[in-house]
């Protein structure tokens, strides 16, 4: 079965298109954001494959389009894609205005995008902090903000936050990361109170070490992360988080490994987890310098996306 695309590319940074099977008549929709890789497509396949309707948010030039395209066409859905910096403060609302435009009403919102260093606070570029307390916080304020008034009208819907394992640490070389994360799961608790008169579920997923991008996997081999004990796949972590999220559940902590930790810290004298925290997060030097190489471009690369859709 041949996808057509509905609506063609304005050829603009920001824009929306549609891949549709032809079959493809279920209206359920969810809005994931960074779903052209790691987490955000494991969870896309995931809800792709209960036949829920998808739009897929990432940065522009990140084969969004071939993910859209391949879960129209697998899963005989409708697939949109928008490509945006949900840094810039524009973005969120152009999601929205182009939602409302083309009537979906979304059941499921998935705020996923976010990504975190490992770095010396006072060494990390001071735009890269920024742009990651703009992603990982203000831009899923943002959407939860503008699609409650959607998410209302169904008779169930259902908020799915990207948290961490690292909300509940203070983690050095991790700080402002760390502290976003904690902002995710009190923000998504307080409002899980608010909303749920109204039967919308909010839910905040904490994963541990995942592996996804390069750049996340060198985070992890010059942590604790390196031992493969402790990482899981981000399929695994998006069965998990769908599953949990459509049962009601608030925390979802993916992998016991991930549980039996936290229940261990929660036993453990504060200044011994603070000591134990230096100790693990402490930066090694990279292992493989070619990795670095590509690390870097990654980074310089959404940076300076943030700044040219300005
Ligand atoms: N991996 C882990 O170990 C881990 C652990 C705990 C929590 N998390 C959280 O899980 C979420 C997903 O992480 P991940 O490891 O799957 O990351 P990832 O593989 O790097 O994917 C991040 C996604 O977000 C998109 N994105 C990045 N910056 C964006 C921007 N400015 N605007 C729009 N989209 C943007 C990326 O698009 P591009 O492909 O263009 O970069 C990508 O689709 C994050 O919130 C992260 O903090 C991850």
């Amino acid at each position: 079965m041949t996808p057509k695309n509905l609506s063609t590319r304005d050829g603009s940074l920001q824009g929306i298109s549609l891949f549709a099977a032809a079959n493809a008549n279920h209206e359920r929709f969810a809005i994931i954001t960074g779903a052209s890789s790691g987490i955000g497509l494991a969870i896309a396949e995931e809800l792709a494959s209960r036949e829920i309707n998808l739009v897929l948010v990432a940065l522009p030039g990140t084969g969004l389009e071939d993910v859209a395209i391949r879960l129209a066409q697998t899963h005989s859905i409708k697939v949109y894609f928008f490509c945006a910096d949900l840094t810039h403060p524009a973005a969120p609302i152009k999601l929205f205005e182009e939602c409302r435009q083309r009537k979906i009403c979304p059941q499921i919102l998935v705020n996923n995008a976010g990504f975190g260093n490992l770095e010396l606070f006072e060494s990390t570029d001071l735009n890269e902090l920024l742009q990651m307390m703009r992603l990982n916080t203000q831009a899923l304020v943002a959407l939860t903000h503008l699609f409650i008034p959607i998410l209302k009208q169904n008779r169930r819907s259902y908020i799915l936050n990207l948290g961490s394992l690292a909300a509940f640490f203070k983690i050095p070389y991790k700080a402002v990361y760390s502290a976003t994360k904690s902002f995710v799961y009190s923000f998504s608790a307080a409002l899980r109170l608010e909303l749920q008169s109204m039967n919308i579920s909010v839910s905040c997923l904490c994963p541990g070490s995942t592996l996804t991008s390069a750049r996340v996997r060198d985070i992890l081999q010059r942590t604790s992360g390196k031992n493969p004990l402790f990482v899981q796949s981000p399929e695994a972590v998006a069965r998990r988080a769908v599953n949990k999220m459509f049962a009601g559940q608030f925390r979802i902590v993916p992998g016991l490994h991930n549980r039996i930790l936290l229940f261990l810290y929660s036993l453990i004298p504060e200044p011994v987890t603070e000591g134990l925290l230096l100790k693990i997060f402490k930066p090694m030097p990279a292992l493989k310098p070619q990795l670095v190489v590509s690390i870097q471009n990654n980074a310089f690369g959404w940076g300076a996306l943030g700044l040219a859709n300005r």
